[in-house]
């Protein structure tokens, strides 16, 4: 990874399921880092796309008659689509059925043979015939076993597999634990897995035999090689890493590593265990960070379509019209499972949320700024303020609050804790609204000799507000947007970061009044 490059990559989605809540948080997460790391014009890769083979797309086509292919592309189409209508700005989409990706797979897995990383065995376990997936028996037993997803019971099977040495890494992976605390974040999921580390690592089966939907094992057609490898490989594939002379290499081998793999809690081992051993056994840099958040609840109860609390495409779409794709951003960011917890999704607490934040501390502060600029100086900005001390202004050091919000929030987002690099502009916003109370610019507008303090009241916060809206910008970049034009700024999505340091704005600028966030009745369609 060059200094510069910044890589970061969702799941790929099984499209043997439709797009739902879960895929568009992952997917808005590593888009708001994306952005927020393009604006500091750091050379970005985000990378999402879908996964397409394995027994349960084989087992969906056979039962709508149609080929596995066929289901693969009409679900992976749907994936791509939520990508465009969600103002999600991932550079790539990758499917797992592309020839350069099955390729390379199949290069991959010829190396680990060689190295004898990969062999032939017979391998006896309890699998979860959902999730395609063996636990030892130690884990089996504490599941009682039954499959923790399904409910169904786990089922004793025998096969005669290519097993991956995964045994041979668990001190190599112990070192990396111990040596990289941040690997695996957060630090609780960390635990997680390193006490099942500590149960000891046994070797993994990486090839099946019950079906055909999927990579062949190279040198043995009888076998395919297991979904969830062929499935980790996508975040090299896609750089072309298996494949010196291809295109992919030639653009995309510097963003590697990649800077955070973002996950779900229930797919963090084969993250954070067997894909960091998999790369040790290729002599692969390993990536900086798996980051896994948990789930979306919904109305307080666990998601499920029988109960009807289902958040499906069509109900993220009637959020979408009624409140804007900005405040569904916000909403998914600023309160979703970011952290060690579930977290719920409630119409009421959308509405809630979208009131205090969006209407009332966004919308309002920069509403009530333009207003104000509009009125007493018929919308011509005024009162460049450079810190010189004329004015008493109400003992706010903006230049200095605004570049510490600036560091915060770098900071912030370098270590995806992304509701601190949003809370840094919104308590810059909260600081704007105090100040106008505290210095009652309404009051000296009746004064003419108080114009010059009053300008300069003015241009603070509106210089304050523009830096704030440019950190909110990753995250709400609709209605910013139309703030920044409303302001005078182009629109550049490439802001520099000079444009994050106090005095961007020039007086003379013709401001226009803004009402970003309008009220929204809270109704039954929701
Ligand atoms: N295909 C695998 C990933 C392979 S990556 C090499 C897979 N796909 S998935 O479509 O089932 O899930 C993708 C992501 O959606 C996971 O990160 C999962 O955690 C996330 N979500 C699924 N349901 C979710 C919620 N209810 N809430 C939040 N995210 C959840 O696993």
């Amino acid at each position: 990874m060059s200094d510069e490059a910044r890589y970061i990559t969702t799941p790929i989605y099984y499209v043997n399921d439709r797009p739902h809540i879960g895929h568009v948080y992952t997917t808005t997460l590593c888009d708001v880092y994306a952005r927020a790391m393009r604006m500091q014009n750091f050379d970005v890769f985000f990378l999402t796309g879908t996964d397409e083979h394995g027994v349960k797309v084989e087992q969906s086509a056979i039962a709508k008659g149609v080929t596995p292919q066929a289901l693969a592309d009409e679900n992976s189409a749907e994936f791509r689509s939520i990508m465009g209508s969600f103002d999600l700005t991932n550079d790539d989409f990758i499917r797992t059925t592309d020839e350069a990706h099955t390729k390379q797979v199949q290069r991959f897995v010829e190396k680990l043979l060689e190295s004898g990383d990969v062999y032939l065995g017979t391998f006896e376990g309890w699998y979860d015939e959902g999730q395609e997936e063996y636990h030892t028996e130690t884990n089996a037993k504490e599941l009682d076993y039954k499959s923790p997803v399904s409910g169904k019971p786990l089922v004793r099977a025998t096969e005669q597999n290519y097993y991956f040495k995964l045994s041979k890494y668990q001190q190599a992976l112990e070192e990396l634990y111990q040596s990289n605390p941040d690997f695996v974040r957060p630090e609780s999921r960390r635990n997680e897995m390193l006490g099942r580390l500590r149960e000891g690592l046994q070797d993994v089966p990486i090839s099946r035999t019950n079906f055909t939907w999927g990579i062949e094992m190279p040198g043995d057609e009888a076998h395919v090689i297991y979904v969830w490898i062929d499935a980790l490989f996508n975040y090299i594939t896609a750089l072309g890493l298996g494949d010196h002379e291809c295109e992919w290499y030639k653009h995309r081998n510097h963003y590697w590593p990649a800077a955070y793999h973002i996950v779900g809690k229930e797919i963090l081992w084969f993250h954070s265990i067997i894909w960091p051993a998999v790369l040790m056994a290729l002599n692969i840099p390993l990536p900086k960070c798996v980051y896994a958040h948990s789930f979306w609840i919904s109305e307080g109860r666990k998601m499920s379509k029988s109960l009807g609390n289902f958040i499906d495409l069509e109900k993220i779409e009637s959020y979408v019209n009624q409140y804007g794709s900005d405040a569904w951003r916000y909403y998914l960011v600023t309160q979703g499972p970011l952290g060690a917890t579930d977290a719920d999704f409630a119409a009421e607490k959308f509405h809630d949320i979208y009131n205090a934040h969006l209407v009332n501390t966004i919308g309002n502060c920069t509403s009530r700024v333009t207003a104000m600029i509009q009125k007493y100086f018929d919308g011509e900005l005024q009162g460049e303020f450079n810190g010189d001390d004329r004015y008493e202004l109400g003992g706010v050091d903006w230049p200095t609050r605004c570049a510490d919000a600036v560091n915060r929030w770098k900071e912030a987002l370098d270590n995806f804790e992304l509701v601190k690099a949003v809370n840094a502009p919104m308590d810059l916003i909260r600081d704007v609204d105090l100040f106008i109370n505290d210095t009652a610019p309404f009051k000296l507008a009746k004064d003419e000799t108080k114009h010059g303090e009053l300008g300069a009241i003015l241009y603070q916060c509106l210089e304050t507000l523009r830096i704030a809206t440019l950190l909110l910008k990753p995250l709400l970049p609709e209605k910013m947007n139309e703030f920044h034009q409303a302001i005078g700024l182009t629109d550049d999505a490439r802001v520099e970061m000079r444009l994050l340091d106090w005095g961007g704005l020039n007086t003379g600028t013709t401001i226009e009044k803004v009402a970003l966030y309008p009220r929204v009745e809270l109704t039954a369609t929701t």
